[in-house]
């Protein structure tokens, strides 16, 4: 495989820190360029994240002396330096949007964590092994754009990256209701417990705007192409309650789950066991060896002792159970800094790159 050259936009934040410790010796991408606001541009990465850095390992010692350019002033600049950018910023949606379409018209493919372009019709919203299939749509957006090698793709919320995968497989007895309480680490709002010493010993019962994502989101996955665009599946109905919990990495989700027709509880384990996608199939560097981990002991997944498994791109589940009202319960667990964040970027652009998205 031919190395790419990418840059990180928003990689002074959490996100964007993630991105940077993750492509550090990546066999395929190699950060040429980090871009952030216009307060850090003209700063050395260094110099620009200060004692906002985050995560525990260094930062990486070729890009400490980086100089950061400006997202947006740079567009030009940066389209010409590299071959795709990963996108991570805290912006207002309409500047998100934007912003990533300018790069798209600028011939930068984006490869975008933000949630602005998620429901654009014609932007795959992609998590890479449960619809790979939905690149295709690139051409249509290409179309539409006026751009030969310029588009945008997305990864979805890191809310349903845990519950999403485990239904998934479970389609073929036909998912009719779902109900799925989500506990969602601090990092997931750009916060460790110094900055936020408030979430110690404490619990916050609202996410701004996460409960419809997650009930939305999904659909987009598990929708079809038609035409030039995605359109959303009608089934299964999904209902979310997303708190915010006193964990540093790690959102779990206890899932509630009704079929069309109830499998056995054996036939579930074997789906979740046997689960492969396109990723694990073309073994893409980030891909996890195992997508779904299920636990036996009746205390696990846990979010400390179980984040980081396969370096936080699996998914681990646990206490599949009969209910009473709906088919069965279980808990599951990922990572959303890693899965759910920048891992899961990380894994759609290789995805991307496979199939000569970026050529
Ligand atoms: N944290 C998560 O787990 C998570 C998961 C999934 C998706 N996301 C999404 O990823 C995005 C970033 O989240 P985060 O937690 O990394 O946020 P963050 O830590 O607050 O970082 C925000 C980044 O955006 C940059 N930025 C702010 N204003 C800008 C501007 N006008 N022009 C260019 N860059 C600008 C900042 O640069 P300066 O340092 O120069 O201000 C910084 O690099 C958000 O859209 C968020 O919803 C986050």
């Amino acid at each position: 495989m031919k190395k790419y050259n990418v840059g990180i936009i928003g990689a002074t934040g959490m996100v964007g820190q993630r991105f940077a410790t993750l492509l550090e010796n990546h066999p395929w991408f190699n950060v040429k360029i980090l871009a952030a606001s216009p307060r850090s541009a003209g700063k050395t990465y260094a110099e620009a994240v200060g004692d906002r850095w985050k995560m525990s390992v260094p930062m990486p010692e070729s890009m400490k002396d980086m100089i950061l350019l400006d997202a947006t002033a740079d567009v030009e600049k940066i389209a010409g330096m590299v071959d795709f950018c990963f996108c991570a910023v805290d912006m207002k949606k309409d500047e998100i949007k934007a912003l990533e379409e300018t790069y798209a018209k600028a011939e930068c493919p984006i490869v975008s964590n933000n949630s602005a372009h998620r429901f654009t019709p014609d932007v795959p919203m992609v998590v890479p092994e449960i619809n790979p299939e939905h690149i295709e749509i690139i051409k249509a957006q290409r179309e539409r754009l006026g751009t030969k090698r310029g588009f945008i793709a997305v990864k979805s919320n890191c809310s349903i990256q845990s519950y999403v995968p485990a239904l998934h497989p479970l389609k073929k007895f036909g998912l009719k209701k779902v109900l799925a309480c989500t506990y969602q680490a601090i990092s997931g709002a750009g916060k460790n417990f110094e900055t936020w010493p408030e979430m110690v010993d404490n619990l916050i019962p609202f996410i701004g705007g996460e409960e419809e994502k997650s009930e939305q989101e999904p659909l987009k996955v598990w929708g079809e192409i038609q035409g030039n665009e995605i359109v959303k599946a009608e089934t299964p109905s999904i209902t979310t309650q997303c708190l915010r919990v006193p964990v540093s990495d790690g959102h779990t989700a206890a899932v509630f789950v009704s079929f069309e027709n109830k499998p056995s509880k054996e036939e579930i384990l074997e789906l979740w066991k046997n689960f492969r996608g396109v990723p694990q199939e073309l073994e893409l560097p980030s891909a996890p060896k195992q997508f779904i981990h299920y636990f036996e002991e009746d205390n696990r997944p846990q979010a400390k002792l179980d984040r980081n498994l396969e370096n936080g791109m699996a998914v681990s589940v646990g206490r599949l159970r009969e209910d009473t009202q709906y088919d069965y319960k279980f808990v599951c667990l990922s990572h959303n800094t890693l899965r759910g964040a920048a891992g899961g970027g990380v894994l759609l652009a290789e995805l991307l790159a496979s199939k000569g998205y970026f050529d």
